[in-house]
């Protein structure tokens, strides 16, 4: 049985899997398209919300370097995600590369933890969409009552409690209005992400341009305030600051869960992978260093802390509402490009038997993971309407840190398996950069989230009782 359930899938070239004649899902998007996806998945609350609680909190101006520290380790794992994806152009994304590697059940262990952060994402910023909606309704006193916008359910000492609420019901209406765009089609999705990409790039650099102007230098001294213990700045507050900030970066392995339905996956999946990071890390170090700039660290611990620099400055102001309106379409994107990862992961895993069969349907009209799609947004909708962010937020974290570290194990383990396989894109400098990239990973797991081991055990404990009954006695693999 133990080796049974290391048994690893082979790896086909693109030219063999297309021959297999099992690719049915449509090949539409390009080299822009997948560009778009990754900003579009990126760029969202992270950047929106705790960007100045990090600042605030942990790293004080040394933000700024919380987020170069974690997009160095996000780009090496995208150096390792651009190889496999170039290499096995499938819809899977880390969960078959994982099956590839380092066996079945590590696979499934890494699906497990994709559905954190896809679908667990998707909800995630769901409530966070719904906060900024209510905040921008309030100016024109239009805004829900708290029982229908906010989570029934809180955590307070390690157990929900009810809030007196009934359901976050803008929460639960955008992430049904973008199921429906992933049920009709990858290209239609994809038309809709490129237009809200466009108009929340828009709104960051009408932010940073007319900001730059107020930035007072005296706001980044000290750059890295005294240490105070416990993750409250210093450099300790430097790196729990990566691991807050970490969150901003989730999404642009999302690229390769579209490798199925990609015109040339050998060239465009690494040109959509590093693209999209590269800008959006560049995007990420600007923002942080105008808003810190703008106002003293201290003040910027707020949900909305670019709408609050704007407020300190009267002449900006007309500047906030356009804010909230970009940020709403940030998250949005996030939203749509999760929803659509996470049934094109199931579809993958649906198909090698380790999911119930109804996940790898495709629509006949739409070409689409349709059953998988609606499954997801009913789940995904659940969550956003009775969950509060944090928790979400902190499992979608761990969850993304330990997919990214088995990728980067992954490159190695496959180049020193399969040196024959023709890699289109290849790491360089794998034997630094794949151990360097699991144990920045791994370093930012260890570090931040201990409080909620809790949930993830019992996320685990899940998934493996998901996976005995069902998954190892159906592997396609090894009934073959
Ligand atoms: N990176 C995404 C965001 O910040 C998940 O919303």
């Amino acid at each position: 049985m133990f080796r049974d359930l290391f048994v690893t899938k082979p790896v086909l070239s693109a030219a063999e899997e297309a021959a297999s004649g099992e690719v049915t899902l449509r090949r539409a998007l390009t080299a822009r398209h997948l560009i778009m996806l990754g900003i579009g998945a990126v760029i969202g609350a992270g950047i929106f919300v705790l960007t100045g609680q990090a600042a605030a909190v942990h790293a004080g101006p040394a933000v700024v370097l919380s987020f170069v520290f974690a997009g160095v380790a996000c780009a090496f794992a995208g150096l390792c995600y651009a190889e496999f994806a170039s290499m096995l152009p499938v819809s899977g994304s880390a969960y078959s590369y994982s099956y590839a590697t380092l066996g079945e059940f590590v696979a499934w262990f890494i699906g497990w933890m994709l559905v954190l952060e896809y679908l667990f994402a998707a909800s995630t910023v769901a409530v966070g969409w719904s906060g900024y909606l209510n905040s921008l309704l309030v100016d024109y006193n239009l805004a829900l009552p708290a029982a229908l916008s906010s989570a029934p359910l809180t955590l307070v000492g390690g157990s929900f409690q009810l809030t007196g609420a009934i359901i976050n019901l803008p929460a639960v209406l955008i992430v049904a209005a973008i199921s429906c765009l992933c049920y009709v089609g990858i290209t239609q999705s994809a038309f809709v992400n490129s237009i809200v990409v466009a108009i929340k790039l828009v709104v960051i650099l009408m932010f940073v341009g007319f900001s730059l102007r107020y930035v007072d230098p005296a706001n980044w001294h000290p750059f890295i305030p005294a240490a105070q213990g416990d993750g409250h700045f210093g450099w300790d507050g430097v790196f729990r600051g990566a691991s807050v900030v970490f969150f901003a970066y989730i999404g642009f392995d999302a690229v390769s869960t579209a490798a199925q339905e990609c015109k040339n996956p050998q060239r465009d999946m690494p040109i959509g992978i590093l693209g999209s990071l590269v800008v959006c890390t560049i995007l990420y170090i600007i923002v942080s260093g105008v808003l810190t700039g703008m106002l003293p660290y201290l003040q910027l611990n707020t949900a909305h802390p670019v709408t609050t620099a704007l407020d300190a400055y009267p002449s900006l102001r007309w500047l906030k509402e356009i804010v909230a309106i970009g940020a709403i379409a940030g998250l949005s994107s996030v939203i749509l490009v999760m929803l659509m990862g996470q049934p094109r992961i199931f579809y993958t895993m649906s198909r090698d038997g380790l999911l119930p069969k109804l996940f790898g349907k495709v629509h006949p009209k739409f070409q689409t993971p349709y059953v998988g799609t609606v499954i997801v947004g009913i789940v995904a909708a659940t969550l956003a309407g009775l969950f509060p962010i944090g928790v979400l937020g902190d499992l979608v974290s761990m969850g993304t840190l330990l997919a990214f570290a088995t990728v980067c194990v992954g490159v190695l383990v496959l180049r020193y398996s399969r040196p024959d396989l023709a890699r289109p894109f290849r790491v360089p400098a794998v034997w630094v950069i794949c151990p360097l990239g699991a144990l920045a990973c791994l370093f930012l797991f260890g570090r931040s989230f201990i409080d909620n081991w809790k949930w993830m055990s019992a996320w685990i404990a899940l998934g493996l009782l998901v996976y005995f009954l069902y998954g190892y006695r159906n592997s396609r693999l090894r009934r073959r």
